[in-house]
């Protein structure tokens, strides 16, 4: 009979102390809310780039898309490994949210002034434009 008790104590004991310990996760809390928001900012960076950007960089960004035959210069592929690593990621949100006109290229590449401040979707659409070089 005592052995029979101790077999169940043992393992609700250790469900308590399982309990307790993810009681007190403020660190889990922010890190639901984080992990809430990345979603949501990559969507809008996928969305924002399948809606826009793929009209002239094409949607594999080969710089193919039909706006690009307006465009003098055309977009470049993003494909372009040596490219890829002349330019930083802050150069890359820079042209994005002021337009190609801020950072000396052409002014056809649209402004997004709307992304001001959205830190996460701009590094979701930099990864984007970063992600093309992979393939
Ligand atoms: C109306 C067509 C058009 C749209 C829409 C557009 N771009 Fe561009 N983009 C261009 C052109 C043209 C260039 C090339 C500019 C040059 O080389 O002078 C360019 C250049 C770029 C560059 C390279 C800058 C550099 O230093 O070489 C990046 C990165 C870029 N675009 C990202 C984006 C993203 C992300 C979006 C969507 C938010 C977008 N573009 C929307 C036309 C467009």
């Amino acid at each position: 009979m005592r052995l029979a008790t101790r077999t169940i104590l043992a393992p609700t004991a250790t469900l308590c102390l399982l309990a307790l310990v993810s009681a007190c996760g403020g660190d889990d809390a922010k890190a639901q809310r984080r992990s809430f928001s990345v979603p949501a900012a990559r969507k809008e960076a996928n969305d924002l780039y399948q809606s826009l950007c793929s009209t002239c960089h094409g949607p594999s960004g080969r710089g193919d898309g039909p706006g690009a035959a307006a465009c003098d210069p055309k977009p470049r592929t993003f494909l372009d490994v040596a490219w890829q690593s002349s330019v930083t990621d802050e150069h890359i949100v820079k042209t994005v949210t002021f337009g190609g006109a801020a950072v000396g290229k052409s002014p056809q590449m649209p402004a997004q002034p709307q992304l001001k401040g959205k830190t996460e979707v701009l590094q979701h659409l930099v990864a984007i434009v970063r992600g093309f070089a992979a393939q």
